[in-house]
């Protein structure tokens, strides 16, 4: 395999001034990550500060109801409520080794941006982050959180003023600043090597699942799932199953409203191949290779891009990539609050929702692991406005 590439997807396309620290992490990857004192602190880091392992939780209302058990892989009770902490924690500790004194973040849901906040303030490190002034509005209580914790949030106001906007100003202020800071980039997509380094700090999902599948239950889950915005999550649950052929992968991009010819945030099932943020990857974008905007009712998934490793386990075959729209997030959502009293974030909503929707096409009795990525207080404004949209909807009809 050509170094930093997945199959065909994956590279380095960016400007010449950006290739400097993009050597220097590579050789950082290399020389510090490996090292017994890097993996020994990490690892207290991870169980004393995150809480992992994170348990794996079996639906026992949801699943009676379904006909074959639903376990959830709980990142959702990871300090900071998602799995983007596991990456800032090992970013964080990385920016700390390269004896750099500061550390900035791009975020669309605000996850990543509160986890890289909290990792800064737990290390002593400056912290900015960007963030599109659409997704300020729609995860305000996000933005408190990070300001709260000491960094500076900058709102983005080019383009859709989402995560894509978010990156491409991230990728601008690194050219400026890259002797002093690191980019905590937060997903498993960019260019080298921000894939491969995101998803080995994630890979300790799906490596605790399968412990935890074997002690719980001595076999394997017959499905791994999990929802796909750049991919950090889901390549983090998948990467442990990849070579274990009799476990299925599906991750669930976001169909958006559902609606024929609407933005969304699905470039596997409806993108074509194309540069964007450092990548040859599937993006939403028009025949002349003009981005799309995308749409999502989770800012964490409103991405139009997706991470290299994913677009090659789509084009081998070796996982499957399905939809869900809005609505059945939200029904999803709602389901899961009502019926086992766990509140997931609106990206997690996704996975939970192909699953129902596919419900009768899982054999009875099977094993499905899904990846909780996150909780979802954050978005209960956005539950609300979305009820109170679908309420005035039907009274229209
Ligand atoms: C809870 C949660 N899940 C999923 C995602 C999507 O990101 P990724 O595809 O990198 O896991 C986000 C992004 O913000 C998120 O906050």
């Amino acid at each position: 395999m050509k170094k930093g590439y997945f199959g065909d997807f994956g590279g380095q396309f960016v400007p010449e001034l950006l290739m400097p620290p993009l050597i220097e992490l590579e050789k950082a990857c290399e020389d510090i990550v490996p090292g017994e004192a890097f993996q020994n602190t990490l690892h207290e880091l991870l169980a004393d500060y995150v809480g992992r392992p994170t348990p794996l939780y079996l639906c026992r209302n949801l699943s009676k109801r379904l006909g074959f058990n639903l376990w959830l892989k709980r990142e959702d009770l990871a300090h900071t409520g998602a799995h983007k902490i596991n990456n800032t924690m090992g970013q964080g500790l990385l920016t700390k080794m390269m004896g750099k004194p500061c550390i900035m973040a791009e975020t669309g849901a605000g996850q990543h941006g509160v986890a890289t906040a909290t990792a800064a303030a737990m290390l002593g490190l400056d912290c900015i982050v960007f963030m599109g002034a659409v997704d300020v509005r729609r995860q305000a209580h996000n933005v408190r959180r990070m300001e709260l914790l000491g960094s500076k949030v900058v709102p983005v106001e080019s383009g859709t003023r989402t995560l894509k906007d978010a990156i491409n100003a991230a990728l601008r202020y690194w050219i400026e600043n890259q002797r002093t800071t690191h980019y905590c980039f937060g997903t498993a997509a960019g260019p080298h090597p921000f894939p491969t380094l995101v998803r080995n700090f994630q890979s300790i999902i799906g490596r605790e699942a399968r412990q935890q599948m074997m002690e719980k239950v001595g076999k394997l889950p017959d499905y791994v799932v999990a929802c796909v915005g750049g991919g950090s999550n889901a390549i983090g649950m998948f990467h442990e199953f990849i070579p274990l052929d009799s476990v299925r992968i599906v991750g669930v991009e976001a169909a958006g409203t559902g609606e024929p010819g609407c933005y969304n945030s699905a470039p596997l099932n409806l993108g074509s191949p194309g540069v964007l943020h450092g990548m040859h990857t599937p993006l939403l974008q028009t025949e002349d290779g003009q981005i799309l905007p995308s749409h999502s009712i989770s800012a964490g998934l409103d991405y139009p891009g997706v991470g290299p490793e994913h677009a090659e386990l789509h084009a081998s075959g070796r996982a499957a990539y399905g939809m869900a729209n809005d609505d059945q997030a939200l029904d999803a959502c709602l389901e899961l609050t009502k019926v086992e009293g766990i509140l997931p974030a609106l990206e997690s909503s996704h996975a939970v929702a192909w699953v129902l929707a596919n419900k009768d096409k899982i054999e009875p009795g099977a094993d499905v692991a899904v990846c909780l990525s996150g909780r979802g207080d954050k978005d209960t404004f956005i539950i609300e406005e979305a009820l109170a949209a679908r309420e005035s909807k039907e009274k229209r009809s």
